[in-house]
């Protein structure tokens, strides 16, 4: 066994160069030795990016590999079940990106597998690692918000209507806007208030997407462009949310427009991903008001990266890679695993199944 955490990218689209190889470079006990993804062109584009290491165009290369430690999955949704079992059965730690898999019995099977094979598991939950996001859980710890009664989010980008690629047909995404943005604001949520019981659900398609981006045809879309549920936690409170990739005017340099929030018998308090060293707070007769997040809470415990530098909003998707290493080297679970990727998929599969039927559905989430 090698020093370091010996890890492998599987994967080398926008994701991994954005979130993941940056997390390594900060982290001291993590080592990129090896990078698979099957487009030769842009596995040796990454070379010059990412500095000279092995290159495989075959995941089953990497599971086989006797000097790898963990891997990173950062592939289109259908491909992250078989890399997972591959990988989790030759003993690979495994940090797969969201959602898990393309339905919630994929998710599950993952976690299972993972768990029963003995390795640390994470899913890529990015938001949890927002300085304020962890700031508002400290909060509701702490009782500084009272009884948490009421979550909502909002997310919405201006993206193009143009072709979403992989991302816009069911058999290899699994769903649109759903799996891709608000699985992650129905993570967060129950990362704060614990698990949804029950949920109504609505999902839209707004554009066919039938133009990719270099002006050629493609099938249309069959996925959703605007995802929405109303949902009661277990602990009673309620919440709603609501995302989209096509609102216009909320470009924002890339960024968007998010906003989510805690009303509880106490406090509210507001988590915005443009802002995310700060929060908004407020008391009974108060109006909110921007409070900075504590020191403590601007980089995982123990990174060595600086707060002060890059931007905010984009920053701190790097510590992703901390909490998976720690939980790699300190031999314990990491947070968020697959059980969290699967409970916030059982949930996403319950707002589809709502609006299928015209009815509020109870998350059925069964793993054990
Ligand atoms: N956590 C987040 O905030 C976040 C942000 C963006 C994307 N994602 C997720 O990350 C994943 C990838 O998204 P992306 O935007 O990087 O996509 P992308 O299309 O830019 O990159 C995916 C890469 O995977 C490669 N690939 C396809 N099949 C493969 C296989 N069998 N083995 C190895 N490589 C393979 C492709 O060639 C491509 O280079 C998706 O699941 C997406 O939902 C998460």
């Amino acid at each position: 066994m090698s020093d370091s955490v010996r890890i492998a990218m599987v994967g080398a689209g926008a994701v991994a160069d954005y979130h993941h190889v940056p997390g390594i470079r900060v982290d001291p006990r993590a080592e990129l030795v090896a990078v698979c993804d099957p487009n030769q062109e842009l596995l040796q584009q990454r070379q010059r990016d990412w500095g000279p290491v092995r290159a495989v165009t075959d995941y089953q290369e990497i599971a086989e590999a006797d000097d790898i430690d963990a891997v990173i999955i950062a592939t289109p949704n259908f491909t992250h079940k078989p890399i997972t079992l591959a990988c989790a059965a030759a003993g690979k730690h495994v940090m797969c990106e969201k959602p898990l898999g393309v339905s919630f019995e994929e998710s599950a099977e993952m976690y299972r597998a993972a768990r029963d094979a003995g390795i640390r598991h994470m899913t890529a939950f990015t938001y949890r690692f927002a300085p304020s996001m962890k700031y508002l859980r400290q909060l509701l710890v702490d009782g500084q918000l009272g009884t948490p009664r009421h979550f909502r989010s909002q997310r919405f980008l201006d993206l193009p209507e143009t072709s979403w690629s992989w991302r816009q047909y069911k058999k290899l995404a699994g769903a649109g806007d759903l799996y891709d943005m608000t699985i992650h604001r129905i993570d967060f949520a129950q990362g704060l208030l614990g698990s949804i019981a029950s949920v109504c659900g609505a999902v839209a398609q707004f554009a066919s997407r039938t133009e990719t981006v270099d002006g050629g045809s493609c099938d249309p879309s069959e996925v959703d462009d605007w995802s929405a549920l109303i949902g009661r936690f277990e602990n009673g409170a309620v919440g709603v949310w609501e995302g989209s990739t096509l609102m216009k005017g909320r470009h924002n340099d890339g960024y968007g427009f998010e906003w989510a929030e805690i009303n509880g018998s106490e406090a509210s308090a507001v988590y915005q991903l443009t802002d995310p060293n700060n929060i908004l707070m407020g008391r009974h007769g108060e109006s909110l008001q921007k409070v900075p997040v504590p020191a403590e809470f601007l980089v995982a415990t123990g990174s060595p990266r600086d707060p002060s530098a890059g931007v905010p909003s984009d920053v701190f998707r790097h510590d992703l890679v901390w909490e998976f290493v720690s939980a790699i080297v300190e031999q314990r679970d990491a947070v968020p695993s697959f059980r969290d990727g699967a409970r916030a998929q059982a949930v996403a599969d319950a707002v589809l199944e709502s609006d299928e039927q015209g009815r509020w559905v109870d998350v059925a989430c069964e793993l054990d």
